[in-house]
């Protein structure tokens, strides 16, 4: 039997494009919340002895993880053959050690969570720092789908000798891949966080890079500091503002705002989240992943 996949509230739009992508059939669910606030989980879809994908973008997880937690423990006690959480953006990646003392390390016990919910867990670029593996640190099979390919083939039909920016040493990793599939030289910056909103990047001066149009690339836009810093340190050198690509578009409050009154106005993001910034698709990637694998099965 085709597996089921299901969409959670606000992941309708790729959801449905996997559908289309994939031999997945629509699982049906009533997903609601009781005028309390409570959660209400019902599945509609005969999942016995059927593989299950469930549709679920982890930004601000904390609204999410109790709907999240009664579906996936009914789906398994309704005797579902495997339960597959699509997370195109993994929450709780950025505390992975603890900065202070008595603070939780909230990627690993975020990950001993979900580890006990699912059996597999398909995420994108996801925040390993000090981690190097989700596997260092989740119980259950995870794999890594990377959206470089998207921004190598944007910048190749977008921007005119391009120059990418990392902003920080963990961007690195995104910035060399993406720079050298893309053939354009790249830079990667020095970042020191004091604060959730207090940031300061050092941009060394780097006229060769005038003739370029400069590329910041992050994995998260969060508050958006880290990109406007950046951009501000670029036009006091006297280079125009920057293109901005982040893969998760987390824009916390009024980031996006505040980027754009910062004088960034190309900024654009993959749909790991929905955002109005969203000019990357991975539906692609991930019904790939899901095709392969049911081929495999
Ligand atoms: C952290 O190191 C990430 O790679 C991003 O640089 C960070 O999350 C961006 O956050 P914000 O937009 O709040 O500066």
């Amino acid at each position: 039997m085709e597996p089921l996949l299901f969409s959670f509230p606000g992941n309708e739009e790729l959801g449905k494009q996997l559908l289309e992508r994939t031999g997945c059939t629509a699982g049906k669910a009533t997903l609601r919340r009781f005028p309390d606030g409570e959660s209400y989980v019902r599945i509609l879809s005969e999942v016995r002895d059927r593989a299950v994908y469930v549709l679920c973008t982890l930004h601000q997880p904390d609204d999410k993880l109790m709907m999240l937690y009664f579906f996936a423990k009914t789906i398994q006690q309704q005797g579902a053959r495997s339960v597959t959480l699509l997370a195109p953006y993994l929450a709780y990646m950025r505390q992975d050690k603890a900065f202070h003392p008595g603070e939780a390390v909230t990627s690993d016990l975020f990950a001993q969570l979900l580890s006990g919910w699912v059996d597999a867990i398909v995420t994108i670029d996801p925040h390993l720092h000090r981690h190097h593996d989700l596997a260092e640190i989740y119980r259950i099979s995870t794999s890594v789908l990377h959206a470089a390919p998207l921004i190598v083939d944007y910048l190749q039909h977008h921007i005119n000798r391009p120059v990418l920016i990392g902003p920080d040493a963990e961007s690195k990793q995104w910035v060399a891949d993406i720079a050298t599939r893309a053939g354009c030289p790249f830079t990667v910056l020095r970042k020191e966080r004091y604060g959730d909103r207090e940031v300061k990047v050092t941009v060394p001066d780097a006229p060769q890079f005038r003739q370029h149009t400069p590329v910041l690339v992050d994995d998260i836009i969060s508050t958006g500091r880290t990109m406007i810093e950046t951009a501000n340190h670029l036009r006091e050198q006297g280079i125009p503002a920057p293109v901005c690509i982040g893969v998760h578009a987390v824009f916390a409050g009024t980031a996006l705002e505040e980027m754009h009154q910062a004088g960034i106005q190309s900024i654009l993001t993959t749909n790991t989240i929905p955002h109005q910034t969203n000019e990357l698709d991975v539906s692609g990637l991930l019904a790939d992943w899901i095709e392969e694998r049911e081929g495999a099965a």
